[in-house]
């Protein structure tokens, strides 16, 4: 594949390059941050099976979906839906949702990605030293409650994601993507390794813990949440690998290329366990502290260890590269959206969308802080940041999966799908076995949770 623009639209300039914006989209704050703390909730072992099956089963077929549709329409979600059944049509509102998902999700996502932000320059300038583990945990919530802070660090994220995206899809976002996700393997195997051979290290405890199925701290919730997640974790559901597909060639092999991001996907996610519950365990902490685990846990284990600074820079390096590539793929579906609709360019599509994407997060920024949108709490249950997060990976996602999964299993012209499917791959011949999960199971499964939480059925 050379670099080249098809038809007035801009294409990956190689294959690898496409694997690595596609696997970055897909590994970031969901991997490292989050994945390690619902494990530990769930008490891992047949969670995290539970979760594998989701995401081979429903995961992997509905990714198929997307780099399908994106790929045949050389669209955006809106335009590509409009244009696969036609401009009246309502399931042109399926891209509409997912564009709308994409706001959401980055105006909060930003936030967490700042406190990665906030993390990293915390760990440079080294400010645990010589601070109790109290002072250290302390220190999340200092930042959590800070307005200022947050606002300042969800800006900082944003202009960064945005002037990335501002230079397009060769230079901005391939480019990006070739240099973060390399490193991103590099730290994550160094730090694993360091998690083998360090001397108190609770590496086989961790071990047991995430993958030695339990059947006690299994619940039919854990299975529910597993599988929101699993939409979460692989970008799906938003027209996120959608907009991705539409930058191929024909000539891609997008069956292969699904196996091979939703495998790197799943490895990182277990590698960030395992790097992450030994140093835990060997340090005799235990996993089920939420959200927080990540951002108050590590720090006070790193300040413990010899070199510890070296490995906290390391770690939140790791954890703003991984966001920082996840954050790029969500500007991109808003900012592809105006560019083929309204024929705005990237740079007007890019400046006004990030801008409102920056305002819509300030809530989400203030949240802690409990000064804007103070009665939110009350009436919702939920402060703005925690509503956002519960709405778009436990509704939006699983919803635009299971529209997206019925309208390629039961209405796309079936030659179409066929062909799309197997044009330029080696592995055409599972086309039966995709047809059948994309139109029973991976719909059947989501439907399932979506009327759990309904409460329409009680399991
Ligand atoms: N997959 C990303 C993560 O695991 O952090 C989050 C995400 C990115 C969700 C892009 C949805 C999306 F379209």
């Amino acid at each position: 594949m050379n670099a080249k623009v098809l038809n007035g639209r801009e294409h990956w300039a190689s294959r690898l390059g496409f694997i690595l914006a596609a696997a970055g989209s897909a590994i970031g704050l969901g991997n490292i941050w989050k994945f390690p703390y619902i494990t530990g909730e769930n008490g891992g072992g047949l969670f995290v099976l539970f979760y594998l099956l989701c995401v081979l089963l429903v995961g992997l077929p509905i990714m198929l979906a997307e780099f399908v549709i994106g790929r045949s329409t050389q669209s955006s979600p809106v335009a590509a839906f409009s244009e696969l059944a036609g401009e009246q049509s309502a399931w042109k509102l399926v891209g509409w949702f997912g564009v709308i998902s994409g706001f959401i999700i980055l105006s909060y996502y930003s936030v967490v990605a700042g406190w990665s932000l906030n993390y990293l320059l915390m760990s440079i300038v080294d400010a645990t030293a010589g601070k109790s583990p109290q002072e250290i945990s302390g220190i999340f919530d200092k930042l959590y409650t800070s307005g200022s802070l947050n606002i300042f660090w969800h800006f900082l994220f944003m202009a960064i994601t945005v002037g990335i995206v501002l230079s397009g899809v060769k230079e901005g976002i391939e480019r990006w993507c070739r240099t973060l996700m390399p490193l991103l393997f590099l730290i994550l195997a160094f730090l694993l390794v360091y998690g083998v051979f360090s001397p108190n290290s609770g590496f086989i405890k961790a071990a047991k813990f995430v993958f030695a199925p339990k059947i006690e701290t299994f619940t039919s919730a854990g299975a529910l949440e597993a599988l929101g997640h699993a939409f979460f974790t692989l970008s799906l559901g938003m027209g996120a690998m959608l907009t991705y597909g539409s930058y191929l060639p024909k000539n891609e092999d997008v069956v292969k290329s699904a196996f091979i991001i939703t495998f790197l996907d799943t490895m990182v996610a277990l590698l960030a366990c395992m790097v992450i519950f030994p140093i835990l365990f060997g340090h005799g902490m235990e996993p089920q502290q939420g959200p927080g685990l990540v951002f108050k846990a590590m720090p006070i284990i790193f300040s413990n260890i010899p070199g510890g600074m070296i490995l906290a820079i390391l770690f939140f390096a790791l954890l703003t590269f991984a966001a920082l590539s996840s954050a790029i793929s969500l500007q991109e579906v808003v900012s592809s959206n105006f560019m083929d609709r309204k024929g705005w360019t990237r740079k007007k599509a890019t400046l006004i969308t990030g801008t409102a994407i920056f305002i819509i997060g300030i809530p989400s920024a203030l949240a802690g802080s409990g000064s804007l949108l103070a009665q939110w709490k009350d009436i919702f249950g939920k402060n703005f940041f925690d509503t956002m997060d519960y709405l778009a990976p436990n509704w939006l996602l699983p919803m635009g999966g299971f529209l997206m999964a019925v309208y390629v299993g039961w209405i796309m012209p079936r030659k179409k799908l066929e062909d799309e499917f197997k044009s330029g791959s080696k592995w055409a011949a599972l086309y039966p076995l995709w047809l059948f999960s994309i139109k029973f199971i991976a719909p059947l499964a989501v439907l399932l949770v979506l009327l759990y939480k309904t409460g329409i059925i009680n399991l």
